[in-house]
């Protein structure tokens, strides 16, 4: 069914807008999820008219239009207004405009706003869409809100009871992108809809778990974000690690609603083991790239890169071991790694099953399933067989099924899937506060540790798999990363 909605895009002449709102909200449009009675409100510092609007959402579709004249018939819905977010004249305007298209489009007051724009703004938009009436209780109202939701935990909750001035935590959709890739949704069917696994994903059976991000690129333009607000910690493990570390530890909700999936995963996150002190030092590890050749090609240093003070500390790798404190999982170390300038680009999942040590003398490997997100998408599970011959040897046999399907543009981009689920009111893929509370607090402590210098920032080549220390750790615990890609290895 087609969405009756006025969207309004705080952002709207920024680089994601274009990129991924533009194009997801008109794949949306073209699978019939939105038609007529839409209209999208653009907002920005930027003086544009709607006929410049236009052109750059025009533009933004180009490649995905089946016609000029599709692509100029779904930029008609799009209006533009020059906004100064501070400024309350600018939210009457607003809210004058907001119940125009309402009429004209037939939106029976359904409101979704976007705030794709620095955070430090969502508190001032969210006041003023409330003192200004624009947030009126009429229709639905839902926020979606980009990351990062602050910075510590302090940022983030001062960032919340801003949001909840104006709108209640079933209207607050907490954007992670990886959320809406069609792997870290397959999890789901994987786990729940076969037998087979679900009966032996705990503790019983499952060794450790692997997650992998891994990242060829370097920090690009971003160095000055990068340097003062992210690190590998913040950007890429409070919210993707933590998220996808949930949907992998759960237990199986009681029904398959998005009240009984959130209760599940929040208690994860509430089930997260505190480290001790000591356990800080020893459990987590940081590091930053040095320069170093990839295939070829040199690649300059972290501290070299424009924006990034040159003795900066900021860790651009971080790998470490967390646990849940559940009866499913009790003891079972979830090793991360995550990092920037690495050997290949990968987002995975491994997990070790747990295995008898030899059979008729002959040492056995453990069983290892595997889930690829990014690149490839798919699964793989590793099992023993026998060699071919008179003689009992065994031999590695892997069942491997992947597919191409973000590739090749059969499955959604994550932002037309978040979307979609925004409009039909399910907050299934999204960050409850609940989540990201509980994760601040885990992550501030380790930040906390780091800020300290009570742990060693650890230096490595770009083009490698990180430091040396990310390997010991699991050594240290009898076990080894799965995932060694080769440079000059394309497949993983
Ligand atoms: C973002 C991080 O959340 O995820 C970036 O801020 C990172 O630093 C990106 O590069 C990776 O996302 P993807 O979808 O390209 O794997």
């Amino acid at each position: 069914m087609s969405a009756k909605v006025i969207v309004t895009i705080f952002g709207a002449s920024g680089d994601l807008a274009q990129r991924k709102l533009y194009p997801s909200l008109f794949r949306l449009y073209k699978s019939g999820n939105l038609s007529e009675h839409f209209a999208v409100i653009g907002t920005a510092r930027r003086p544009w008219s709607k006929e410049y609007f236009e052109s750059v959402v025009v533009e933004s579709i180009s490649d995905l239009a089946d016609s000029h004249e599709q692509a100029q018939e779904f930029a008609s819905h799009f209006y533009y207004q020059s906004h100064d977010v501070a400024d309350t004249e600018h939210y009457i305007k607003l809210k004058k405009l907001q119940e125009e298209l309402n009429e004209r489009y037939q939106a029976e007051h359904n409101k979704l706003f976007f705030l794709s724009m620095a955070p430090q703004f969502f508190g001032t938009i969210a006041k003023h869409l409330k003192s200004e009436n624009i947030v009126d209780g009429k229709g639905f109202e839902r926020l979606i809100v980009e990351k990062p939701f602050g910075t510590d935990l302090a940022t983030a909750s001062q960032l919340n009871e801003e949001l909840l001035a104006a709108f209640d935590e079933e209207q607050i959709f907490r954007i992670d992108h990886y959320l809406g890739k069609e792997m870290i949704q397959s999890i789901f069917a994987l786990r729940f809809a076969n037998l087979l696994f679900e009966n032996i994903w705990n503790k019983d059976y499952i060794d450790n778990v692997q997650i992998t991000f891994a990242e060829k690129l370097g920090v690009e333009e971003r160095g000055g974000y990068y340097d003062t607000s992210g690190g590998a910690l913040r950007d890429m493990v409070q919210n993707h690690t933590l998220q996808l570390l949930s949907l992998l530890a759960m237990d199986k909700p009681s029904t398959f609603s998005k009240e009984d999936i959130r209760q599940e995963k929040i208690k994860v996150f509430q089930q997260l083991r505190k480290p001790s002190q000591k356990e800080l030092q020893t459990l987590f590890i940081r590091g930053q790239y040095k320069s170093g050749t990839v295939n070829g090609k040199k690649y300059i240093s972290y501290r070299s890169e424009p924006n990034v003070t040159p003795e900066s500390m900021t860790e651009t790798f971080a790998a470490g071991t967390f646990f849940v404190d559940s009866p499913r999982f009790q003891d079972v170390p979830f090793f991360f790694r995550t990092g920037k300038r690495l050997t290949d680009k990968g987002t995975l999942v491994n997990i070790t099953f747990k295995q008898m040590e030899s059979i008729f003398g002959v040492p056995l490997t453990p069983n290892v399933l595997t889930i690829f997100i990014q690149p490839t998408e798919g699964f793989s599970l590793s099992i023993n067989g026998k060699e071919v011959g008179e003689k009992f040897q065994l031999a590695g046999n892997t069942l491997d099924y992947r597919t191409n399907a973000t590739a090749s543009g059969a499955s959604p981009d994550p932002y037309e899937k978040l979307i979609y689920d925004v409009l039909h009111n399910d907050s299934t893929n999204f960050s409850h506060w609940e989540e990201v509370r509980a994760s601040w607090e885990l992550i501030d402590q380790i930040e906390d540790t780091w800020a300290n210098n009570q742990a060693p920032l650890h230096f490595y080549q770009a083009g490698s798999m990180g430091p040396e220390a990310s390997f010991e750790l699991l050594q240290q615990q009898g076990t080894s990363w799965i995932w060694q890609p080769q440079a000059n290895n394309d497949e993983q």
